[in-house]
């Protein structure tokens, strides 16, 4: 038996993940690489507890800045895209 599946848009890219994913793991499966740049030192981050500790998956979802995508379930459709300093900050 297949595993259902949702397609969400990262950095507009379509991919296809399981319906209980989150945002960070889609992120992860599109090979994103870095999912933000540190607004402080300009540094490239990117998921690294997926348990909504440390804060390195901040991402832009569904147009919302610094979202903990570690910590949010996808839905069809959902947009997920880079976090930079100039989408935060502009
Ligand atoms: S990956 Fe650590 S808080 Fe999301």
């Amino acid at each position: 038996m297949t595993a259902q599946t949702v397609t969400v848009y990262v950095d507009g890219k379509p991919v296809s993940v399981h319906p209980e994913d989150s945002a960070a793991a889609a992120a992860l499966k599109a090979e994103l690489g870095h999912t933000r740049v540190s607004p402080v030192s300009g540094e490239r981050r990117a998921p690294y507890c997926m348990m909504g500790v440390c804060f390195e998956c901040l991402m832009v979802i569904d147009g919302v800045p610094s979202r903990q995508a570690c910590m949010v379930r996808v839905h069809p459709g959902m947009r997920i895209e880079r976090q930079t300093a100039n989408k935060v900050w502009a």
